[in-house]
């Protein structure tokens, strides 16, 4: 086993003061020291997946950036909120376009997942819907340990998002 294990982050929320990436500024703290975790680069901008587009044009560089970093690392960690008991559209998005690559990036990659939410379930029912796309992936999915937390806006700092439960 490689000395270091490099866990690429994907958040699933774009807000400023998102308690999901509060989430993922805790984690170096709470880790392992041989855990580094790397950000993934953004993919905001990607286009809604579109079989015309990929023909016509191929990848947009932001789907490729992602799954070159996806394949770099070890194991991908999702931190992401629920929307409307699932998983937030965009995001599923990028993962649309990555998963529509002949060597496609989650193909035995390790996967965990993680999620902070309003509601008492901390995301519980995002994190199923995720567990079913990535196995259909072919990712190695973590079933345990699971990591809800649930009315997020208690378990932060309300000045400095830092994690106080
Ligand atoms: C479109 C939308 C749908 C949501 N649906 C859910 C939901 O199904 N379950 C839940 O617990 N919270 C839901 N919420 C509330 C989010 O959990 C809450 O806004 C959370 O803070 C979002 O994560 P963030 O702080 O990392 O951006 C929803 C929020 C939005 C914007």
């Amino acid at each position: 086993m490689a000395d270091q294990l490099n866990v690429l982050v994907i958040c699933g929320s774009l807000r400023k003061g998102s308690y999901n990436r509060a989430l993922i500024r805790a984690l170096p703290a709470l880790a392992p020291p041989e855990m580094k975790f790397t950000s993934a680069p953004d993919f905001e901008t990607l286009p809604m997946y579109n079989a015309d587009i990929q023909e016509a044009s191929g990848f947009p560089p932001a789907a490729q950036d992602l799954a070159t970093a996806i394949r770099a690392a070890d194991g991908v960690l999702f931190v992401s909120p629920e929307y409307n008991w699932s998983m937030p559209g965009w995001l599923k998005n990028a993962i649309d376009w990555v998963s529509r690559m002949k060597d496609q990036p989650f193909q035995e990659k390790p996967v965990a997942i993680q999620s902070c939410s309003g509601g008492m379930l901390g995301g519980a029912r995002m994190q199923y819907h995720w567990r079913m796309s990535m196995t259909f992936l072919k990712a190695f999915v973590f079933g345990t340990p699971e990591v809800f937390v649930g009315q997020a806006a208690s378990k932060f700092d309300k000045e400095t998002l830092e994690l106080t439960d």
